[in-house]
């Protein structure tokens, strides 16, 4: 098993270039299916999610060809298989947009219905009454959720919660129904808009995508595209707050600062300094963070998916800070680590009160999940002494190249898979 080791308390410097969107590309990649044409899609963030994604779809008989690290030829032409297999979604929850590509294409889809994960419960009822109100007949069965049509038509869609997941899997289920789709209260997150610009780029008539109705004209056929996917606002977000609590003056390129603007608010009320540019942005930390409250929201909100890393900030700021989950019942599995590297954080409900405490000191971590484990390898970065992070297997999820990047901007960090290899490293950094 690899981990993380890392000997921490050297403030970032330096620049980093961010990779493309993981959360956009699994929509796009699962949408390219909907033409029979090939789709060239690039900015791919080369992180097991997304390489879990191409084996199922592989596994659907998609054909893939991989052109370098970071793109990749898709064509849907092949696919003769509308079963989805259990290993799968085992490996990875987001192949569930394959259920809106392939009834949107073939009118029929079976992919294993997803439990829970470990940030909390993960239902589908939304994607599912999307799809029945544009015809189609769904159901459970061993573990499957099928949907099939003999048609699907346009209709007027109202999501009980703003859900990212529904938006997108209807829009994809939508773009060749016959007639009109209305999707109100939609999220609006920049992973929906690409999606509908990839659509849009291979023939699609969406209108709306990035406000909270979208509306969806159905089309005959979906054709070719080359498509360049996002960049990750998330794995962006990281990075700041990286060097925040590094005390740290770092400059992110191949950024939309304008999807970051509730992350740039957050770090300016700890004190940082944010300078904007037109696909960069700098962070500069103060002496000292300053602790300030928190609550999670859907887009243009503070994100869910930053939570733990604004977390681990609050921990080693001035103060008492409040952290409000609104969006997942289960995320604050890292707290319990944290508090091994010397946190005071109390947690009832969905509500953390942080105490800051002066430092962190290092200490041997788990990585709960992808974003827990992304904040408890930062709060490593600060610390005090050596910090060691198992099940780096979540991390590496969604976060391409983490410990290299970290590198790049001067950190001692490193990957190993053995004692051996902990041992060296410690007598390496002294
Ligand atoms: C997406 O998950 C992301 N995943 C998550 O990122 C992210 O945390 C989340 O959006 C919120 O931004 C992908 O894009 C692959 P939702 P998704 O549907 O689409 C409830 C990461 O770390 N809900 O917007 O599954 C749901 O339980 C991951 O990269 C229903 O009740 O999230 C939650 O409370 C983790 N019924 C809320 O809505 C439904 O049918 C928002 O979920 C659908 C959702």
């Amino acid at each position: 098993m690899e981990q993380y080791i890392i000997k921490g308390g050297i403030p970032l410097h330096g620049d980093v270039e961010i990779g493309g969107a993981k959360n956009a590309a699994l929509a796009i990649l699962a949408a390219a299916n909907m033409t029979n044409e090939t789709v060239y899609i690039d900015n791919l963030p080369d992180v097991r999610d997304i390489n879990a994604l191409l084996e199922a779809m592989e596994g659907i008989g998609t054909r893939i060809e991989r052109v370098g690290r970071h793109a990749v030829k898709v064509n849907g032409s092949s696919v003769e298989n509308f079963i989805v297999e259990s290993e799968s979604m085992k490996k990875i929850r987001a192949s569930y947009y394959l259920l809106g590509a392939l009834l949107g294409k073939y009118k029929k889809a079976q992919v294993p219905l997803p439990g829970g994960c470990n940030i909390g419960s993960r239902p589908i009822d939304q994607h599912l009454k999307g799809f029945k109100a544009m015809g189609a007949r769904t159901k459970v069965e061993h573990g499957f959720v099928i949907a099939e049509a003999e048609t699907l038509h346009g209709a007027h869609i109202f999501l009980d919660m703003v859900s990212v997941g529904a938006t997108i899997n209807i829009m994809m289920a939508a773009v060749m129904a016959e007639g009109s789709t209305t999707i109100e209260n939609a999220a609006k997150e920049p992973h929906v808009v690409d999606v509908a610009n990839f659509l849009n780029s291979m023939g699609a008539s969406i209108k709306g995508a990035g406000t909270d109705v979208i509306r969806i004209k159905g089309v005959r056929a979906l054709h070719r595209t080359e498509y360049s996917i996002i960049p990750d606002q998330i794995e962006a977000g990281t990075f700041m707050f990286a060097a925040a609590v590094t005390g740290g003056d770092i400059v992110l390129h191949n950024v939309i600062p304008k999807h970051l603007e509730a992350t740039s608010s957050k770090l300016m009320e700890l004190g940082c300094r944010i300078h904007e540019y037109d696909d960069a942005i700098q962070v500069v930390a103060p002496a000292k963070l300053q602790g300030t409250h928190v609550k999670t929201m859907p887009y243009p909100g503070f994100p869910t998916d930053m939570q733990p890393q604004m977390a681990v900030s609050l921990a080693i700021a001035d103060g008492t800070s409040i952290v409000t989950e609104s969006i997942f019942e289960n995320r604050f599995r890292y707290v319990d680590e944290l508090a091994r590297m010397g946190a005071s954080v109390k947690v009832e409900g969905n509500v953390a009160v942080i105490s800051g405490v002066e430092r962190f000191t290092g200490a041997r971590v788990s990585a709960p999940d992808l974003r827990a484990g992304a904040a408890l390898v930062i709060a490593g970065l600060a610390a005090e002494g050596i910090t060691i992070v198992d099940d780096i297997y979540y991390i590496e999820r969604g976060y391409e190249n983490l410990d290299q990047k970290f590198q790049g901007l001067g950190a001692k960090i490193e990957k190993v898979a053995s004692e051996k290899e902990i041992q060296k490293f410690r007598l390496k950094v002294g």
